[in-house]
C-alpha cells in the first residue's frame, strides 16, 4: 500500500511526464524524475541528467551516479534503503550543458513539490548548480561545502562536491576533494543518526 507522500508524488511524476513548460521536454529520451526511497529523513539534489540517465530513466547512474553510490555506501546510505534522490532539472539537457536559468523556472515547481511533501530533514546539494537554486548570493562550492545550512521546512542543507568533480580530481591525499568528500560524509551521517 502506498503511503500518501508516495501518491503525491507518483501524480506529480505523471505531471511531469506530460510536461512541456521548458524546450528539454521536446528532446528529452525520458523523463528522469527521482530514485530511492521516499522519506523525510534525506535527500540528495543534483543539477540535471546526463546520457545514460536520459536513456534509463532514473537519475545518477553513469560514472558519475557509481561514484556517488560508493560515497553514500561508505556510510550506510543507500537508494535502496534510506535516500531519496532527485536533480534541479528532470530531463536532460542537449550535451550536458549547464541548465538554463529558464529551465531551472521553469522546473522548479517539480522540485519544490518533492521537497514539499517529504519535508525531509536532511538536504544534500550536489554541486554549483543545486547549491545556487537554495543558498543565494553562496561563495564557491570548495568554500561552502561541508557546512549546514538552514533550509525549507527547518531542514539542514549542506553543499558537497558534485561526484563529476570528484572523478576529475583522483587524488585522497588529505585537503584533497575526495579526502573532503569523505569528511562531510561524514558529518551527514552524524546528523542522520541524531534524528529520531
Ligand atoms: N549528474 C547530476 O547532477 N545528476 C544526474 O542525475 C546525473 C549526473
Amino acid at each position: 500500500m502506498k503511503t500518501e507522500e508516495e501518491t503525491i508524488l507518483e501524480k506529480e511524476r505523471i505531471k511531469c511526464e506530460h510536461c512541456q513548460k521548458c524546450p528539454l521536454g521536446k528532446t528529452r529520451t525520458k523523463l528522469v524524475f527521482s530514485a530511492g526511497v521516499p522519506n523525510n529523513k534525506i535527500m540528495l539534489i543534483g543539477e540535471a541528467p546526463g546520457y545514460w540517465e536520459d536513456q534509463k530513466g532514473e537519475p545518477f547512474v553513469g560514472k558519475a551516479g557509481q561514484l556517488l553510490d560508493k560515497i553514500l555506501g561508505c556510510v550506510g546510505f543507500s537508494r535502496e534503503k534510506n535516500i531519496y534522490i532527485c536533480n534541479t532539472l528532470k530531463c536532460r539537457p542537449p550535451d550536458n550543458r549547464n541548465p538554463l536559468p529558464e529551465e531551472k523556472e521553469a522546473c522548479r515547481e517539480y522540485l519544490d513539490t518533492q521537497i514539499n511533501t517529504l519535508k525531509p530533514r536532511i538536504i544534500l546539494l550536489c554541486g554549483a548548480v543545486a547549491v545556487q537554486s537554495f543558498i543565494k548570493n553562496a561563495f564557491g562550492i570548495t568554500k561552502i561545502r561541508g557546512q549546514w545550512f538552514d533550509g525549507p521546512h527547518n531542514s539542514k542543507m549542506m553543499p558537497i562536491f558534485h561526484p563529476s568533480y570528484l572523478l576529475r580530481n583522483d587524488s585522497r591525499k588529505k585537503g584533497s576533494p575526495k579526502w573532503l568528500m569523505w569528511q562531510d560524509i561524514q558529518e551527514v551521517r552524524k546528523l542522520y543518526d541524531s534524528l529520531q
